[in-house]
Formats: structure tokens, C-alpha cells, sequence
């Protein structure tokens, strides 16, 4: 299965050359299939250049372009775009000739790899270590995942870097204040538990600001640890270690793969950053950074405060510290040098926008980052609770992550036990591990898919009524959808993965024309996916997809399946079936979203 929307791109293309012009053909998915299945706005803006007017060039580019055996008539509308629709039999012949379903799991539905992978890192999750993972790291986990998975199923080495917190000045306070009350962790910085980071954090916080001495203690805690100090970073690295255990139980709970590499891990390169910044300044080069006040800044173009002065991006505390931004400069320069990434993502809450697009401009202006690196800052706005609110306990603290996740569980546990417990219509009831792992799926898989479907830049309200629902565009509808495609093939009798796939699927009925095409765009959804970055693209086709199927098999206004005859039909028939489980399956599977064979 391959993306007919590039192969028509390529086509327009070489029309285009023909006409003599170039430039993107502007294709894309038709919004309303009246008007086809896709469509090409390119005539316009080629009309300016040529001095032509619009529909003639759409009319010349029309007789030039060659897709007949993809197309139906080519048709110019409005000021003139160009309308696409598909043959059936294109369709047909594309849809048949995915093999069946690979058994390792490993699903493509022949989906080819990008021609030319790239090397893309994924900055996600990266919580601060110093406390425990709270509501709002969810999104920058989940949509990171997204991400990084279509990436991947696309071709591109991904790495995806969990950037955690571990190295701001709250380290001393934690460090100095685990020395107090867990002494045994100098011998034993393996064994060291803290059950609750949260309180963990309260207490050092308390003693830090109720005892000065301990304040001091705090402060020459930080120097010792940041000029290395043997003892000191055994204890740091011990409180981080196990702050990390307590990151990675969720990580596995919600099927997250990630590397850990902290703000730490750059602490060289961060002096690094500075004397390349020394160097270009004293060699007269860059009148761009300079000291105010006696911090080292640099002026980027374009960024000014409230009050119409240059805001610069400060890269070195008049104390001599680093921040934020240092690090952050640090860690580009070791993605574009050290891993060679030429694409990087940073999945980061909106709140950060501005820090990213200094620190962005700061690292081309600084000449780190060539043409061929591309840096994206994709952000996304806040979770809310139910009533509209920003999260918070009732005494005002935040609200933990894992709580959030063992609740949503519970109440699919609810629906699932329901179902499940008892045995009806011939299938036997499922004993509690099973109805656990059923359970674990929709639960988390509501969470996910609920986050992911959502706009990026709009916040949210965290609604487990509603996210748990069967109806509507939620998990559970998705996932009662696939379970009830797949069993149409088990009451049929039929084996999809030894399936023959060299018999041409049949494609007469508009409901299963409908179908197939929307099965047929299922590629070319992934690209877009691959390029903007927006995962609810891809819940968005997957929602539209089980609606389109529930049409064609809608005795109604669809068409008969299981007993269809004759027996090619009902046999093509069945394959639709089983490619559009196999899609929402694979689809899922990219947002991260387990799937359960009954349901
Ligand atoms: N630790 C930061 C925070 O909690 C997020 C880090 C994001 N990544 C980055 N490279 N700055 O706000």
C-alpha cells in the first residue's frame, strides 16, 4: 500500500514541467468527496507567474497531465482547482495487493519506508526530577510517543531523549537533605527507596526554609556537586536513580520507551557553549553577545520585552551560573554534532514557546545548526479538570500522575467486570487477570487516545465520563469497533492470514467504494502525520474510518457481508473487513494504544 497521494503529486509534477513551470503541486485530500478525492490548488499561484489566467492554466494542466489509470476525467472548478477522483479499480488494485497479516506482529500493510530516512530526535516527557511526575507530563509523554512511533514506522532513527530535570539548584537541597536523614546512603546508594518524592521534597523544603544553616549546607551542597565532588554526586546520583524508578514505572504502564539523559549529562558541553560564545565575540565576530549587568547575553533579532528593549536569552548568570537556556544550547549542539539528528522535536508545553524560539535562534545565528537541521518546537496547552480548572489537590498540591492513570483503569474495570464476569452468548466468562489486562488496555488507552485527539494548541478538560464512553470519538468506541470487525471474520470461518491476495477485490457498491478509499488514504495520512507533527490527524481518520465502515456494513444503506454471494464478492467483501481492522489496529498501535480481541 503506497501513498496515492504522492504518486498524483508526481504526476502533477511532470505535467507541470510540461506546461513550463514548477514549483509544489499543491495537492491534497479533497475536504467534501463531492468534489473528489483530492484536489490540486497549484493553477492559481502558477497562473500569477505565468500571466495567465487561472483556469486556463488549470485547463493546460489538465490535458497535460497523465492519470489515466488512476483517475477518473480530471475536472477544473471554481477559480481552478483541480478535482481528482479515483478509479474503483486503482483502488481495487491497490487495496488487493496488501499481503495478509504478518504474524510477528509487525503489521505494515506493505507501507514503504521513507526513501530517504532521516535522523530525528524526541525531546518528551523530561520531568523534573526532584519531584514525582505529575498530570501535566502526561501530554509531552503521550503526544512524544505518538510521535516518535510514526516517525519510526516511517523509516527515520528516532531517538527519543527523556531530558529530565537533574541538575538545577533544588539538587543541593535535596542532596544536603538526604545526607541528614538517610546517612546509610553514602555505603549504599543502591539500596536507597523513597516511597513518597513528593513528602520527600516537602520536608527538604521546609528545612530549608525554616534553618539557615541547613540553607548554607544547601548551597555549598550544589558547588561540591557541580565541581564533581566524589561523595556528593554518589548521593545525587542515588536520589536521581531512584526518582527515575518511580518515572519508568509509569514509562511501562504506559508503554513508553524512552533514554534517559538529563540536563547533567551536559554539563562540559554547557562550558563548552560559552567559550565558543568567548571565542566569537573576542574575535569580533558576533556583536550579537555581550555582557549586561553582568551576565553574558545574546540579542537575538526579533525578541523584545514589554517595553520595546532587546530581550536577550541569557546564557550566563552574573553569579557565573548557567540556566536553562545554557543547557538547552548544549544539548542541541551535542543532537546536530554527537547523534547527527537533522531533525529535532521538541514536545514541551506551550508556556516554553518563547525559550524555544530564542533558543532556536540562538543556535543558528551561533552557526550550530546548518540549513539541513531542522528545529521544531511542538507545543500544546494545558489538561484541565473536568470543571475547567487547573489540577491540583485539595490542600493545593499537584496532582500525581499515577493516581490520575489508576483511576481511569478502575472505572474501565468497571464497564469490563460487567461485561466480562459471567459468560453470555457462547463465549465463557474471563477469569480476573484477564479482565485486568482488558482493563488496563481501555483504561489507559482512553487516557491516551482522549489527550491525542484534541487540537495541540487548545487546552483540555481531563473528563473520565467522557473519555470512557463507548459512543463517540474515544478509545473504547475504536477498540468495540476492531474486536467487532474482527469477529465478522471468525463467524465467517475465514483465516485472513493465509488468505490468497492475488484476486482482485470487487468494488461496485458506493458503500464499499466509500470504504475502500478511505482505506486507500490511510498512507498518505501517515505522512501528513511524519510532517505536521498533529496526532489527532490520525484518531481523526481512524474515527471517520469506523464510521465509514459502519456504513458499509449497515444492512441498510450498506452492503451484505458474511452471506454475500457470490462467493468473490463476499470474499472481497471480507478483505475490506479485514484491512480495516488491520488499519485501526496499526493505528492505534502509532497513538500507543493497545488493542483486545473481544470487547
Ligand atoms: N524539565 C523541563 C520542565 O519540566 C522540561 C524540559 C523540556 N526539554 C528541554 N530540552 N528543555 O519544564
Amino acid at each position: 500500500m503506497k501513498s496515492i497521494l504522492k504518486e498524483l503529486s508526481n504526476r502533477v509534477r511532470e505535467a507541470m514541467t510540461q506546461i513550463g513551470a514548477d514549483g509544489d503541486p499543491l495537492l491534497a485530500t479533497a475536504r467534501d468527496p463531492k468534489f473528489g478525492d483530492y484536489q490540486s490548488n497549484c493553477a492559481m499561484g502558477l497562473a500569477k507567474k505565468l500571466g495567465k489566467k487561472p483556469r486556463d492554466v488549470a485547463a493546460e494542466l489538465v490535458a497535460a497531465i497523465k492519470v489515466d489509470d488512476i483517475c477518473q476525467p480530471l475536472e477544473i472548478a471554481g477559480p481552478g482547482f483541480i478535482n481528482m477522483r479515483l478509479k474503483p479499480e486503482y483502488v481495487a488494485e491497490c487495496l488487493g495487493a496488501v499481503s495478509p497479516e504478518d504474524a510477528t506482529g509487525e503489521d505494515r500493510l506493505g507501507i514503504p519506508k521513507a526513501a530517504e530516512p532521516q535522523t530525528v530526535v524526541i525531546d518528551l516527557s523530561s520531568p523534573n526530577l526532584a519531584k514525582e511526575m505529575h498530570v501535566g507530563h502526561l501530554r509531552s509523554t503521550v503526544i512524544g510517543d505518538c510521535v516518535a512511533r510514526v516517525l519510526e514506522f516511517e523509516g527515520h532513527k528516532v531517538h527519543r531523549e527523556n531530558h529530565v530535570g537533574d541538575w538545577g539548584t533544588q539538587f543541593g537541597m535535596l542532596v544536603a537533605h538526604l545526607r541528614r536523614v538517610r546517612p546509610e546512603v553514602m555505603d549504599s546508594p543502591d539500596d536507597l527507596e523513597i516511597s513518597d518524592l513528593e513528602s520527600f521534597y516537602v520536608e527538604a523544603k521546609a528545612r530549608f526554609d525554616a534553618d539557615d544553616d541547613f540553607k548554607t549546607e544547601s548551597r555549598e551542597t550544589v558547588v561540591a556537586l557541580q565541581s564533581g565532588d566524589e561523595a556528593t554526586r554518589r548521593i545525587w546520583k542515588a536520589f536521581c536513580n531512584e526518582s527515575l524508578r518511580h518515572c519508568h514505572a509509569i514509562y511501562d504502564m504506559l508503554g513508553v520507551e524512552l533514554q534517559d539523559r538529563g540536563e547533567s549529562a551536559y554539563a562540559d558541553l554547557m562550558k563548552d557553549v560559552i567559550a565558543r560564545l568567548d571565542t566569537a565575540r573576542d574575535a569580533g565576530q558576533a556583536d550579537f553577545i555581550r555582557e549586561s549587568d553582568g551576565a553574558l547575553c545574546m540579542f537575538l533579532d526579533g525578541f523584545t520585552a514589554k517595553d520595546g528593549e532587546p530581550l536577550p536569552l541569557i546564557v550566563r548568570k552574573s553569579d557565573g551560573g548557567f540556566n536553562y537556556a545554557t543547557s538547552d544550547l548544549a544539548t542541541i549542539i551535542h543532537r546536530i554534532e554527537s547523534l547527527g539528528a537533522t531533525r529535532i522535536i521538541y514536545v514541551v508545553g506551550l508556556a516554553q514557546k518563547q525559550h524555544f524560539e530564542m533558543v532556536f535562534a540562538a543556535t543558528r545565528k551561533a552557526g550550530w545548526a546548518g540549513d539541513h537541521v531542522s528545529l521544531e518546537h511542538l507545543g500544546f496547552g494545558n489538561m484541565l479538570t473536568a470543571g475547567g480548572r487547573p489540577f491540583k489537590t485539595r490542600e493545593g498540591g499537584t496532582v500525581k500522575l499515577k493516581a490520575l492513570l489508576d483511576e481511569a483503569i478502575a472505572r474501565a474495570r468497571t464497564t469490563v467486570e460487567a461485561q466480562f464476569s459471567q459468560e453470555s452468548d457462547g463465549r465463557p466468562a474471563l477469569g480476573e487477570d484477564e479482565i485486568d489486562a482488558i482493563a488496563k488496555t481501555v483504561g489507559l488507552g482512553a487516557v491516551k487516545y482522549f489527550d491525542l485527539w484534541h487540537a495541540l494548541n487548545s487546552d483540555y478538560k481531563f473528563d473520565l465520563n467522557t473519555m470512557c464512553s463507548l459512543e463517540g470519538n474515544t478509545a473504547p468506541y475504536m477498540l468495540y469497533a476492531y474486536a467487532r470487525i474482527r469477529s465478522i471474520g471468525r463467524k465467517a470461518g475465514i483465516d485472513f492470514t493465509t488468505l490468497a491476495t492475488d484476486a482482485p477485490l470487487s468494488l461496485e457498491h458506493p458503500a464499499e467504494i466509500a470504504l475502500a478509499t478511505k482505506l486507500a488514504h490511510f498512507p498518505e495520512v501517515l505522512d501528513v502525520v511524519c510532517r505536521d507533527l498533529h496526532p489527532n490527524v490520525l484518531t481523526e481518520y481512524l474515527y471517520e474510518l469506523s464510521k465509514t465502515f459502519s456504513r458499509f456494513y449497515d444492512r441498510k444503506v450498506g452492503v451484505r457481508v458474511i452471506d454475500a454471494s457470490p462467493d468473490e464478492v463476499r470474499m472481497s467483501r471480507l478483505r475490506l473487513c479485514d484491512l480495516t481492522a488491520r488499519i485501526i489496529k496499526l493505528g492505534l498501535k502509532l497513538l500507543g494504544i493497545g488493542t483486545v480481541e473481544q470487547m
